[in-house]
């Protein structure tokens, strides 16, 4: 192909996948297979790694996120971001609504729309192309987060049809209730403490340094403003349904997510409406907002110091209930970490029965200041389980007895830990503790682990009940009599389990690793610490100081190393599980050279032969390391196009030598 061929089939590879990519998640109503669509996007990621010349910056490819971003740089909003008043009864509704019909010369027009409990983001396009994705920040200034923004499929890169030459989108970036609820069963399955909300933990996923774990975890959108200067729209309603022409995800009449209302009535009816159906949404809502459709009579109504006069938002109580708390119990989790769980009298809220409510740990229980017995209020806002918000004193009963933590675990009894800093307990005796002996082989056995899928949770409970078991590296000494001779276990079963616990000792180190089930070793950090270590003989033998240096591994995740590396019991386990021939080491490495000598880089800007991902790899694989934000232990800054002026000043105030990219090609010759 010559030049010019290539650099139209990346344009037209460009285009067919952000089609592509809207069909699916704009309209989910996909044209191709998942499978043709990766055909498709591979197609372009080599032809943009030969050519890179061609690549364009919104590519469908820059999607999958990658590089580490470093601090998030400050941008002033053109329009300020401003918040809503809020009301809470529908007559401040009816009073709002009052004042709007006798501030206004004709009888204004009204837009309800949906308040998307989430965070709010201004997209600005030029000329059709994703230009900066900011933050709310302070309404004057936020943070620039356009690379993670990238990696929301639902956000289009590219616009289509007849949109402005310039303006900013505003809307809502929210966390999927399925994509929520999936990520907190991988936190359990990893044995760490769940995210609270769906809200606090969009907010959190947009402030990731790296995009790859943002595009992972399936962020959405939904739009709900269009800025700009001479845009020629008359109403709201009438911009928001363009966007959603140009590309947009935006609320649409036939989802009820939106709706021109005429009067109060109309007004009422869509708030009643949303009120009770907003449980069956597939994201979480926490109000609605009612807007003066007309941009003239907006103007006209104009703004207070910190609202527009022209909307208000109608928030939903967060549904609560009274109940009696009988109890509190406590959960021991596979890697030893205690939950107090409440005891509830059965209650109705938001249309389910509760009986439990998640309690977190001490701190919470003393600042409730809880006592058995006590009149609770149970509240259902953003969490997925309730939880206790308050506690009805006057009708404490007499002699009431307080909830005080337990000091022993209640399956093992063995004192509790509670490390400085950290606000949850845990029982320490992993070795000799059923819940967490048993939570560590069904981690053991899991698909991202060993994929022993031939074994299930009761299979284990039978196993270790009939003490056939009491560790993972058990499972490889058990016979097919073993699983015989267990109850309801039939011939074919048996063979089954054997044959998947032999297939799992040709999985890769890295699942191995992370099958051994060490806390805050998920599956990216074993991942990074078995291509960095090759061997778990190094990774064992190694230090905090080298565990730290390593990009992304932080204390908390050395010390648990050192942890559980230090224990005779893991010792014993690991080197029985090598005589069995599981993968300890990674087959193929990549040969680490010494030439960087451990010097420290970091990389700015847009290079023109190699990606920024490349980049970092070519200085681990020369043994050089990785930071993402210059400091005085940095040696180099390697400069690419672009590169943000406020960095490159600070490298010149420390000294960092400043070389650009061919010079570092150059130095790994
Ligand atoms: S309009 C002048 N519409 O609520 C403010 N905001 O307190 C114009 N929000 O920061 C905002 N859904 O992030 C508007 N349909 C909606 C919304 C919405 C959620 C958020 C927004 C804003 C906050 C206002």
């Amino acid at each position: 192909m010559s030049k010019e061929e290539i650099k139209k089939k990346i344009q037209a590879l460009s285009e067919e996948l952000n089609k592509h990519n809207h069909a699916y998640y704009v309209l989910s109503a996909p044209t191709i297979s998942d499978f043709e669509f990766d055909q498709l996007l591979k197609e372009l990621e080599r032809l943009e790694k030969e050519h890179p010349e061609f690549a364009f910056d919104n590519s469908p490819t820059k999607r999958v996120g990658g590089d580490i971003t470093e601090n998030f740089e400050k941008v002033t909003h053109i329009y300020p971001m401003l918040s809503l008043s809020n009301s809470y009864s529908k007559e401040e509704i009816i009073d709002w609504e009052n004042r709007i019909k006798k501030l206004s010369e004709t009888a204004p027009t009204y837009v309800c729309e949906l308040k998307y409990d989430g965070v709010a983001i201004g997209i600005r396009y030029n000329n059709g192309q994703f230009d900066k994705a900011v933050t709310r920040g302070d309404g004057t200034q936020g943070e620039d987060v356009s690379a993670n923004v990238r990696t929301i499929k639902s956000i289009p890169l590219q616009l289509q049809g007849n949109y402005p030459e310039q303006f900013e989108i505003r809307g809502e970036i929210f966390f999927p209730l399925k994509r929520f609820e999936e990520l907190n069963r991988q936190r359990i399955e990893q044995g760490e403490p769940l995210y609270a909300n769906p809200r606090n933990t969009a907010s959190g996923t947009l402030k990731q340094q790296n995009s790859s774990k943002v595009a992972e975890r399936g962020l959405d959108c939904l739009l709900y403003g269009v800025y700009g200067d001479n845009l020629n729209f008359e109403n709201h309603s009438q911009a928001v349904a363009k966007a959603g022409n140009w590309g947009f995800k935006v609320p649409t009449e036939k989802q009820n997510y939106i709706r021109v209302c005429q009067n109060i009535d109309e007004i009422m009816d869509f708030i009643t409406y949303w009120d009770t159906e907003r449980k069956n949404l597939p994201f979480e809502i926490d109000g609605i907002v009612v807007k003066v459709d007309n941009y003239r009579q907006q103007d006209e109504l104009g703004f207070t110091a910190k609202s527009p006069r022209w909307a208000i938002a109608y928030k939903f109580k967060a549904e609560t209930a009274e109940t009696i708390l009988e109890e509190v119990t406590y959960q021991v989790g596979r890697t030893g970490a205690i939950t107090p769980v409440a005891n509830l009298q059965a209650v109705l809220l938001a249309g389910t029965t509760v009986k439990r409510a998640s309690l977190h740990n001490q701190d919470q229980i003393e600042k409730l200041d809880l006592h058995l017995g006590d009149s609770v209020y149970v509240e259902k806002g953003g969490e997925i389980i309730p939880k206790i918000v308050g506690v009805n004193v006057d009708k404490r009963p007499a002699n009431a007895e307080v909830v005080k933590f337990i000091e022993r675990c209640p399956e093992c009894d063995h004192e509790l830990l509670r490390k400085e800093g950290e606000a949850q307990h845990y029982c320490p005796n992993e070795m000799g503790c059923s819940p967490q002996i048993r939570g560590k082989i069904e981690h053991f056995i899991s698909r991202k682990a060993l994929d022993i899928d031939g074994l299930g949770p009761e299979t284990i409970d039978l196993l270790y009940q009939n003490k056939l078991i009491k560790n993972y590296a058990d499972l490889f000494d058990l016979s097919f009599d073993d699983f015989y001779d267990l109850e309801r276990m039939a011939d074919k079963s048996a063979n089954n389990a054997i044959q998947s616990i032999a297939s799992s000792k040709e999985v890769p180190f890295e699942r191995v690793l992370f099958g051994l089930g060490i806390r805050h070793v998920g599956e990216t950090v074993a991942k990074k610490l078995a291509r960095h270590f090759v061997h778990i003989d190094k990774l064992q033998n190694a230090d905090l100081e080298s565990l730290i240096a390593i990009d992304e591994i932080g204390e908390k995740i050395a010390e648990s190393l050192i942890d559980f590396f230090s224990k005779e019991e893991n010792k014993e386990i690991i080197e029985r599980l090598k005589q069995h021939g599981l993968q300890f080491e990674i087959n193929n490495p990549v040969e680490i050279k010494e030439t960087l000598n451990n010097q420290t880089f970091v990389i700015s800007g847009v290079f023109k032969n190699v990606s920024r991902n490349e980049l970092k790899e070519l200085i681990e694989q020369n043994g050089g390391k990785n930071t993402g934000s210059i400091s005085s232990k940095t040696n180099y800054l390697v400069a690419g196009e672009n590169m943000g002026p406020a960095k490159l000043a600070k490298a010149e105030k420390l000294g960092v030598k400043i070389i650009s990219e061919d010079e570092f090609l150059e130095m790994i010759k």
